[in-house]
């Protein structure tokens, strides 16, 4: 098996490659910081894994679909987690400009998307293939002062139900991961509450196992996936009276 994984320079896509290499799959390992995924590329050779090291800001989009397709002719890619992805920009004073949302989309969806739909073709083309999507569960429903986060994710939550609709019977699985808080540094600053926090080890693990029987949804941890759909069901007014209370811990 080849694994393609975005964003794995650090926190759960950091895992994520530790958790495909305990399962012998040969990886390519996608993010813009250079050294950090030279280094874990040869950290994975060391120990037998055919590791590659591609630095690449999957805001390039078109950067993103060749150098992917060109990848895939070397040796088939089976596996692709689009996980790269950004929280809310920080220094930003207003959080519904395009300053602040603008990169996030960029990464968050534009990336996701390029990242995903680059192989369909060869993987249709192949009658086989896995499209994973880091979703959120932030994609459920409006939050305050989040706009750069939740919109992308819920768009990528879109794209990756059309894809499996438009997948079907080709042999080609897509899979939704809707993730609730996991301890990565892209949580290192926040203030609020983070209920049934998971550490990434544990996430990768776990998201690893459910990925193999290539399920068209994944959401961790379930507990918190019920409730946060729960409250993103309930009427609108309600909905945003809860949200707005939530702002005083941003
Ligand atoms: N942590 C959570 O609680 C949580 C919850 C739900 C969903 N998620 C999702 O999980 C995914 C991974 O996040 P994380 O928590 O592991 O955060 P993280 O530790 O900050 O990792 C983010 C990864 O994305 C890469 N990345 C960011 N922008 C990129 C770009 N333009 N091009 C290429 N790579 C880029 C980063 O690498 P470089 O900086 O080297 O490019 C890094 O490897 C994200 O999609 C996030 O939205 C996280």
């Amino acid at each position: 098996m080849r694994t393609l994984i975005t964003g794995a320079s650090s926190g759960i896509g950091l895992a994520l490659a530790h958790a495909y290499a305990a399962r012998g799959h040969d990886l390519v390992l996608v993010a813009r910081r250079e050294e950090q995924l030279r280094s874990l590329a040869a950290e994975l050779e060391r120990s037998g894994i055919d590791a590659k090291a591609v630095p690449l800001d999957v805001g390039d989009t078109d950067a993103v679909v060749s150098t992917l397709r060109a990848l895939d002719r070397e040796a088939p890619i089976d596996l692709v987690i689009a996980n790269a992805g950004v929280g809310v920009p920080e220094g930003v004073t207003d959080l519904t400009s395009w300053e602040a949302i603008g990169p996030a989309f960029h990464t968050n969806f534009c990336g996701a998307a390029a990242t995903l739909t680059a192989l369909v073709g060869a993987m249709v083309a192949r009658g086989s293939g896995h499209l994973v999507g880091i979703g959120s569960l932030s994609s459920f429903g409006a939050l305050p002062l989040s706009a750069a986060y939740c919109s992308p994710k819920a768009g990528l939550g879109m794209l990756l139900e059309c894809l499996e609709l438009d997948l079907l019977d080709t042999g080609v699985a897509v899979t939704r991961v809707n993730l609730g808080f996991v301890r990565t540094p892209m949580l290192a600053r926040s203030t609020h509450p983070m209920p049934q926090l998971l550490e990434p080890e544990d996430a990768a693990e776990r998201l690893a196992v459910r990925l193999a029987t290539r399920p068209a949804e994944i959401t961790l941890p379930e507990p918190l996936g019920t409730a946060t759909r729960m409250a993103a069901s309930l009427p609108r007014p309600l909905r945003h009276l809860l949200a707005r209370a939530g702002r005083k811990f941003r």
